[in-house]
């Protein structure tokens, strides 16, 4: 399994990948409607006052995706980019979990962060997908987010595999930490974790992402937005596409667009929404990029009202608001992929960029 198979690249032997590796992720995690992580027992962050998450990249909008998760449940929760945490960490104690949110384990600016942290007290735990891994070794506890091994440069089974380990983590300090409790909603939220796998099967089969790349690709710049946890989506899909692009494209929080960046939107910028829950700021502020001429392109359930309006869809299973900004994800790094590969990029291994950033 280790080479390319059936694809001419692995970043889509990867995207592909995903309804398989999810389930390995997810396997044994709930149990009888509860979170269950080996080496974890219940009670594992009884002391924890305040989470902080440090990362990079793609593993910043993962951990961005499950300070919302921890947020929505009351806990006091951060997301700092490693190579900021110098300047934006603030202070620590024994009552700070330290999540380091790292793929490969080994990014010089997160371990960086959370040696930082552990300097000044705080605890602290490593979200990888690598097994002994520096981050794994150096921190109090590691999960591991049981992706596999990913080799395309471009992170693409390792976020979707994330984003669902974090999004279990939230459960268990919600349930750990006193004084909070998991949101009203979570028996559904897990219930609905198992059709995950297909209705990410569904996503790759009927995925319209190939015709709409080359639809759109000889456009000026490209811009993706979102609102709530549509808001991570946007940035990784912004990320995704220039990286293996090499195009312009921006990510930004829907309400923002009207803060400047709408000087940009002309007839030459599609403008990707993603609209997976209660999106009013996003239709509202996509309007008023296609007012000014934008294509809209809504990355969203075929019954959300950006539907209606936009002039292309690319569609996802109807499903819990936690789960389906992973499969918006979906859509938007097959638009990346096929883009790239119209445009004849390296996409395995893109100009100027390595797997692993060893450096600071
Ligand atoms: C994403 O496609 C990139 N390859 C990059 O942003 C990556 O996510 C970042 O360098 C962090 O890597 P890590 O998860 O291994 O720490």
């Amino acid at each position: 399994d280790a080479g390319k198979g059936e694809y001419d690249h692995y970043m889509l032997k990867e995207i592909n990948s995903q309804p398989t590796t999810l389930a390995n992720t997810i396997e044994g995690r709930v149990q009888d409607g509860d979170v269950v992580f080996e080496d974890l027992p219940e009670g594992t962050f009884a002391d924890v006052e305040t989470v902080q998450f440090v990362a990079c990249g793609t593993s910043y909008h993962a951990a961005m995706y499950a300070d919302q998760l921890l947020r929505s449940a009351g806990i006091r929760t951060d997301v700092v980019r490693a190579s900021e945490y110098d300047s934006m960490s603030g202070p620590v104690d024994e009552n700070t979990l330290v999540v380091a949110v790292t793929q490969s384990g080994e990014t010089a600016d997160t371990l960086d962060a959370v040696r930082t942290a552990s300097a000044n007290g705080a605890r602290s735990l490593a979200v990888t997908n690598v097994v002994g891994s520096t981050a794994a070794r150096e921190t109090d506890d590691a999960v591991y987010i049981r992706a596999g091994p990913e080799v395309g440069v471009a992170a693409t089974k390792t976020f979707s595999s994330q984003a669902v380990t974090l999004a279990l983590l939230s459960q268990q300090l919600a349930a750990d930490i006193p004084d909070v409790s998991p949101p009203e909603d979570s028996d559904v939220m897990l219930e609905s974790l198992d059709a995950l796998p297909g209705h990410l099967e569904t996503v790759l089969e009927k995925s319209n992402a190939e015709s709409l790349a080359s639809e759109l690709i000889d456009s000026q710049s490209f811009f993706f937005i979102g609102n709530g946890l549509g808001h991570p989506v946007a940035l990784e899909g912004a990320l995704k596409f220039k990286e293996i692009t090499y195009e312009h494209a921006e990510g930004f929080a829907s309400g923002e667009l009207k803060h400047g960046p709408l000087a940009l939107v002309t007839p030459e910028t599609p403008v990707f929404a993603v609209a997976t829950g209660s999106d009013s700021k996003t239709k509202t502020n996509a309007i008023e990029a296609q007012t000014r001429g934008a294509p809209i392109v809504a990355v969203s359930p075929d019954d959300n009202p950006l539907v209606d309006v936009a002039e292309d869809h690319l569609s996802i299973p109807d499903t819990h608001p936690v789960w389906a900004g992973l499969l918006a994800n979906v859509q938007l790094q097959l638009l990346s992929y096929y883009a790239a590969d119209e445009l004849g990029r390296s996409i395995d291994k893109p100009r100027n960029l390595a797997k692993s950033v060893t450096v600071e």
